[in-house]
């Protein structure tokens, strides 16, 4: 059927391959109904080469059988799947970092762009508006808040996947973006590394990661290892519990003359506001606060890194135009992959 959103998507199977050995995957079951958007719902996807078979679960190919190691974050992200989303909050949070951190311009149509751990699609959502045919997976549960909000947009891709075993063409994307993700990773270095064959030669790749800092650990570090074995569900619940009423009883030390401020500091919530930058009303900055207290107590994994470390990754990349500055996740970096690769001298043996 030509010219059906169903034919876009069987297009959009020529960017896929198999994650076991890289070979073309084609159509293998479609079920009876199984189409809803023109896009296929229910199905399967098979390897033409090796016996690998992929299910179509609500219309997402799954490369992998489970949450892995990353359920926390999926639980996360359908908890708070509109939170962080401009579209939703009316402000342009996620697309300032968006541009701070990648530097592309505002207008990438014909290109094809790949998002590694999208989480509930917030930048997603910029990626779309670039007009960029735009790949987003993500080992968690979490594509199914990404595909809630962003599946209205014709051009976008959602799958669950590993970035360590990426189930796509090499070398078939203009532009490839991760942010907030390589932290989690058990493997952080090997992570990044995953991405760079799947960048086309003169294609450009950023990604941010948190900063390691020498001396005491931030408070998080102390708290993680008791946190980060509850069920995020639990967590969850004890956060709602303690972070209103601490919300509040800062609030009212802040009013108390000479002391209240410095005892209000102790309280480690952060702010009780961020405007004129965001107007948040009380009830929204509390959510802020628990998602973010469960954003850092929960991933199983949380690897900050040396700034040295990410420019050296990026130089065993053979990336060129390497550029490395702190930002708003930690450490922002961005690359651009040879249009040539690189020569390999030998030197004359005189
Ligand atoms: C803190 S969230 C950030 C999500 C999104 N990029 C954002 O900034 O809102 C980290 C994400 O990385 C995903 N993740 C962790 N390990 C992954 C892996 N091996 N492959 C793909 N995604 C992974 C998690 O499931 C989670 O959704
Ligand atoms: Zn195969």
């Amino acid at each position: 059927m030509p010219g059906t959103h169903l034919e876009m998507d069987l297009k959009a199977l020529d960017v896929f391959a198999c994650p076991e050995c890289g070979a073309e995957l084609r159509v293998a079951r479609r079920e009876e109904g199984g189409s809803q958007n023109g896009k296929i719902k229910e199905g399967q996807l098979r390897c033409t080469q090796c016996p690998a078979t992929f299910p179509i679960l609500r219309s997402m190919p799954r490369f992998v059988s489970s949450d892995e190691y990353a359920a926390s974050l999926g639980y996360q992200w359908n908890q708070f799947d509109k939170l962080q989303l401009d579209k939703f909050m009316r402000n342009d949070l996620s697309r300032e970092r968006f541009y701070a951190t990648t530097g592309w311009p505002e207008h990438l149509e014909g290109q094809r762009v790949l998002e590694a751990g999208c989480g509930m699609g917030r930048f997603t959502q910029i990626a779309l508006e670039t007009g960029a045919e735009v790949f987003s997976f993500d080992l968690s549960s979490a594509i199914e808040a990404n595909f809630k909000n962003n599946t209205d947009a014709a051009k976008v891709h959602i799958f669950q996947a590993s970035i360590y075993k990426i189930p796509l063409r090499r070398e078939a994307f203009d532009k490839i973006f991760c942010m907030g993700v390589l932290q989690h990773c058990p493997n952080v270095k090997q992570a990044f590394m995953s991405l760079i064959p799947f960048l086309r030669r003169g294609g450009e790749i950023a990604a941010d990661v948190y900063q390691r800092h020498e001396g005491v650990p931030p408070l998080k570090y102390w708290a993680r290892p008791f946190a980060r074995r509850m069920q995020p569900q639990t967590l969850h619940t004890v956060l709602r519990w303690t972070i209103p009423p601490l919300f509040e009883l800062k609030k009212a030390l802040y009013k108390i003359p000479v002391a209240g401020e410095a005892i209000a500091a102790l309280i480690p919530i952060g702010p009780l506001s961020h405007k004129p930058k965001l107007d948040y009303t009380d009830e929204e900055l509390k959510e802020v606060k628990i998602l973010s207290a469960l954003d850092m107590l929960s991933p199983a994994h949380d690897h900050p890194q040396r700034i040295e470390d990410v420019r050296a990754w990026f130089e065993e990349a053979g990336l060129e135009g390497i550029q490395i500055k702190l930002g708003f996740n930690g450490i922002n970096a961005k690359g651009k992959k040879p249009i040539s690769p690189p020569e390999h001298h030998s030197r004359p043996n005189h």
